[in-house]
């Protein structure tokens, strides 16, 4: 695997044995779990190249604390990058990406409204930002999302069909721990008193899909299961034409997302047995 810092080397290693083929980009913030290693494993087996990007985006946190407590493990995420398959692992440093003068940004609507895009303001916009520069600066055919950010993956589509980006979009399911939590860079800071009342989350959605089989309402049996939670949303959307179940909750400091594509449980992460 190649560690590069600057945009200059990218282009350098990228111009040299990844140029043939399909190149697969996996964007990242770095704090490595096996939810990322599964993307990344997954571009390993599709595509010919594996760039991925670790980069703590200052634009899509509209919470200066939440961006200074973000965890950050250079050499532990290059370690797990190498071993899930990355042959090129760029990662800049804050001016790398936005130089002195930086003056470009975008405005997202659509899939971006409601949700993350009302808790998070201007959040979808640093996203989508960013991802477009990725994008210009590594130059896949594949990106690699995560369903865990089903919102982020409904914006990102946008956005490449809006700007008719020649990338194809993959999305990846969301990958669990052995209770049922989805794993975040931000498990970390939950204490284990939050961690075990976080499983109300995962119980929520299989909750969700169970109402919904039978016919009731899913938002209500999820919010049922939340009782006792500071939840922030939970709702049924529809992304991409998919209806999905949304959830955003706080535990103390840290704040979850999760959701279930409700004809889907397994984009969830969720087998069916787990559902009924
Ligand atoms: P980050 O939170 O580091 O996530 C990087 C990618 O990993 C995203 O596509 C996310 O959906 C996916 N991911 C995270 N947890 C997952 C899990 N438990 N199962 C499956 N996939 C998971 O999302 C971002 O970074 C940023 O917004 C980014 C797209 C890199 C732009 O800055």
């Amino acid at each position: 695997m190649r560690l590069v810092h600057t945009v200059a080397e990218l282009r350098v290693v990228l111009a040299g044995p990844h140029r043939a083929g399909r190149l697969a980009l996996v964007p990242t913030m770095g704090a490595l779990h096996e939810g990322h290693a599964r993307l990344i494993q997954l571009a390993r087996a599709e595509c010919d190249a594996v760039a991925a990007t670790i980069f703590v985006n200052p634009a899509q946190f509209n919470d200066p604390a939440d961006l200074a407590a973000y965890p950050r493990h250079e050499d532990r995420d290059a370690a797990i990058a190498a071993e899930a398959g990355v042959d090129v692992l760029f990662i800049p440093h804050v001016e790398e990406v936005y130089r002195t003068g930086h003056a470009t940004a975008i405005e997202m609507e659509g899939a971006a409204r409601g949700f993350e895009g009302d808790h998070r303001p201007g959040h979808f916009n640093g996203v989508a930002l960013v991802c477009l520069k990725l994008f210009s600066m590594v130059q896949p055919q594949v990106a690699y999302f995560g369903q865990k950010d089903a919102q982020q993956v409904a914006v990102i589509r946008q956005m490449v069909r809006d700007l008719n980006l020649p990338l194809d979009i993959r999305v990846v399911p969301t990958v669990r721990d052995e209770h049922g939590l989805a794993l975040s860079s931000r498990n970390v800071r939950l204490s284990a008193d939050e961690m075990s009342r976080a499983l109300a989350i995962p119980r929520s959605l299989r909750a969700a899909v169970a109402a919904h089989r039978r016919g009731d309402d899913p938002a209500r049996a999820a919010r049922e299961a939340l009782i006792g939670l500071q939840v922030e949303y939970v709702a049924v959307t529809v992304f991409d034409g998919a209806p999905t179940l949304v959830v955003a909750a706080r535990l103390g400091r840290t704040r979850l997302i999760d959701n279930v594509p409700l004809d889907h449980p397994d984009l969830a992460g969720l087998a069916d047995r787990d559902a009924l």
